[in-house]
């Protein structure tokens, strides 16, 4: 993961790296520092805390310079303490930031160490620095062109000179990296959202591209070495759309924005119809006999609870696969499957390879649900559904998950429509629900009160269980996942069914048992197994339907949902999840956006 930004200027260029770092700390927030080029010297300062700490330290300092380069850390290799924190130096003239993973990183050391190159941490990056030190011809664009050929992996770097000040050079392969061009004045960052506000005007960089940035121009050459005119894209700001306004914290703005992003995600959506995902969708469905969904996460169980939708209403056969996991494994390629990628970033690395692995089987019906219209996974898959949850900020997906299964229904409802599966009628009674959703979260969302009341009870555990059925499984999955994400509480989610083949010998009187009990086919089959739990003085903490017949008694705690939302409950009934694990970290203390360990964007394998 990672985020660098970097930037040649003729200003003092501390701030604009400042608050880029603070726009990347999604991408990791294990450490984080900033070099600048000052009088022929390389001048750095680090921190092991937060962007803000550093940001304090270099006012103390008075710091500036107009050539620099940045980095907000996801520790790979090496603790997070501050001689790994970057940038890195090699002998106090190349300065060097990275975002991935070099795997032949301990030969390259050898070799450097051989050479008398000294480490003072324990990264893969200060192997690149010194190598581009070791190869340094008096040109850094051509000797970063030369060092990048010796090594094997991922990466996204920026690097510069002691020697050539007003220069930053930059290269990538398998990690994001875009350009912005400025007015005498040009960037690098592993994201656009890095510079909004500073410039619009973006070139995403390809694999394998070196850029050369100066005051007043910028260079690019390919994988081949020639030179090559990428196309200059202009991107909206969206700088305004990460302010917290009247909230704690981001996860909870994002959870009450969810009736917005859904409304957004369906503006424009009048009639369900195959070009919703690309002009050739139509032809493409038609032709599909089965579905494979590819994703990580929350992601994956947004494709989990895609797959009982496209089963039952597109009645066609749908897999979901952990995109980690397929592209590794042997697997049967059918050319005639739709592969599905769901992914809120478009950045996933595990995703990304995973589709690029399935076209390399022969299966060429790509399509992407994204949130980023811009991302690589966008660019990489022939169709796509844009979500509209606007920026997610928190770690924990909340409203990208949402709206993701929103964009997946509608996928249902095009894919059926294509082989004649929905009738008219059907169509309508499925957009009346969907346009009713915002409505129907509004009033989930007013249960707050009643969920606070609980998350002082789990504040309290270390172990909880979740219990879902059908369609509602991959929900207990996902609520599962939030609650250990941001309060570090022990959660395992199981279909309700399995309880009695193992994990009800984890169930005592101090375990908590959330369970989703919507008023489905399977509600009867589900309080038996609530039974299960109460005989073995389980504590129940059910989320039913108000029609569900569940009431509270001893053991057996309800906040009861204000109705049956059919297929389209999952994505109602995610929201009280979402709001257990926040005021569950909230009475722990936890840090909810940032929780340890993790990154927002996961860019490396
Ligand atoms: C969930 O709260 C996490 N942030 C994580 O599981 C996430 O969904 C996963 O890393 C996939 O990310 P993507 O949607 O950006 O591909």
């Amino acid at each position: 993961m990672c985020g660098i930004v970097g930037a040649v200027a003729q200003n003092n260029v501390i701030p604009i790296l400042i608050e880029g770092l603070k726009r990347l700390e999604y991408r990791g927030y294990d450490s984080c520092g900033i070099a600048v080029h000052l009088d022929r010297k390389l001048q750095r300062s680090r921190s092991t805390s937060r962007v803000a700490d550093l940001e304090k330290q270099l006012a103390t300092s008075g710091l500036t310079g107009f050539t620099g380069i940045a980095h907000t850390r996801w520790a790979t290799h090496g603790a997070p303490v501050t001689h790994n924190a970057h940038p890195h130096f090699s002998r106090d003239r190349i300065a060097l930031v990275h975002n991935g993973i070099i795997e032949n990183h301990d030969d390259l050391r050898a070799e450097l160490q051989a050479l008398g190159y000294v480490f003072e941490s324990q990264t893969d990056t200060e192997v690149i620095a010194h190598l581009v030190d070791h190869m340094y011809t008096g040109d850094l664009f051509e000797t970063v062109q030369q060092a990048i050929k010796r090594l094997t992996g991922a990466y996204a770097i920026a690097v510069f000179s002691a020697d050539e000040p007003h220069r930053v050079v930059a290269a990538r392969q398998g990690s994001p990296l875009i350009v912005g061009l400025g007015d005498g004045q040009n960037f690098v960052a592993s994201d656009a959202m890095a510079i909004a506000g500073t410039t619009d005007q973006i070139i995403y960089l390809e694999e394998g591209d070196v850029v050369d940035l100066q005051l007043q121009r910028v260079w690019i050459v390919d994988v081949n070495g020639r030179s090559v005119e990428r196309e200059v894209k202009t991107v909206q700001a969206y700088s305004s759309a990460v302010e917290l306004g009247p909230y704690q914290h981001y996860m909870q703005k994002e959870i009450f924005e969810q009736p917005r992003a859904i409304a957004d995600t369906l503006e424009g959506v009048v009639n369900i119809m195959p070009e919703l995902f690309g002009d050739k969708a139509f032809s493409v469905f038609q032709q599909i006999d089965s579905v494979l969904i590819l994703a990580c996460g929350t992601s994956y169980y947004a494709g989990l609870t895609a797959k009982y939708w496209l089963e039952s209403v597109a009645k066609i056969p749908a897999n979901v696969e952990i995109a980690s996991e397929y592209r590794y494994r042997d697997s049967v390629p059918n050319p005639n499957t739709l592969v599905v990628t769901i992914t809120q970033s478009g950045e996933t690395a595990d995703t990304l390879a995973a589709v690029k692995h399935a076209r390399s089987l022969g299966m060429l019906h790509t399509l992407t649900i994204c949130n980023a219209a811009t991302s690589a996974m966008v660019r990489e898959c022939a169709l796509a559904y844009i979500t509209r949850a606007g920026v997610e900020v928190g770690v924990a997906s909340t409203k990208a998950f949402t709206t993701q299964l929103v964009g997946l229904f509608l996928l249902t409802l095009a894919i059926a429509q294509s082989k004649n599966r929905l009738s008219e009628e059907q169509e309508q009674a499925h957009l009346k629900a969907l346009r009713h959703l915002p409505a129907a979260l509004q009033s989930v969302l007013a249960l707050e009160p009643h969920i606070v009341a609980w998350a002082e009870a789990f504040a309290r555990k270390e172990n909880a269980l979740f219990l879902g059925r059908g369609m509602h499984y991959p929900i207990a999955l996902e609520g599962a996942l939030k609650l250990k994400e941001i309060t570090y509480i022990h959660a395992e989610a199981y279909a309700a069914g399995e309880l009695k083949h193992g994990p009800l010998a984890l169930v005592t009187e101090e375990m908590p048992v959330v369970t989703i009990a919507p008023n489905d086919t399977l509600i009867e089959k589900l309080k038996s197994n609530m039974q299960e739990v109460r005989a073995r003085g389980g504590q129940l903490y059910v989320f039913a339907d108000a029609d569900s017949h569940i009431s509270p008694s001893e053991g057996v705690h309800v906040i009861r949902l204000p109705e049956n939302y059919g297929l389209l409950s999952p994505i109602l009934h995610v929201v009280p999840l979402q709001l257990l694990a926040y005021h569950t970290a909230l009475a722990r203390g936890t840090d909810v956006d940032k929780p340890r360990n993790l990154a927002k964007s996961v860019t490396v394998e």
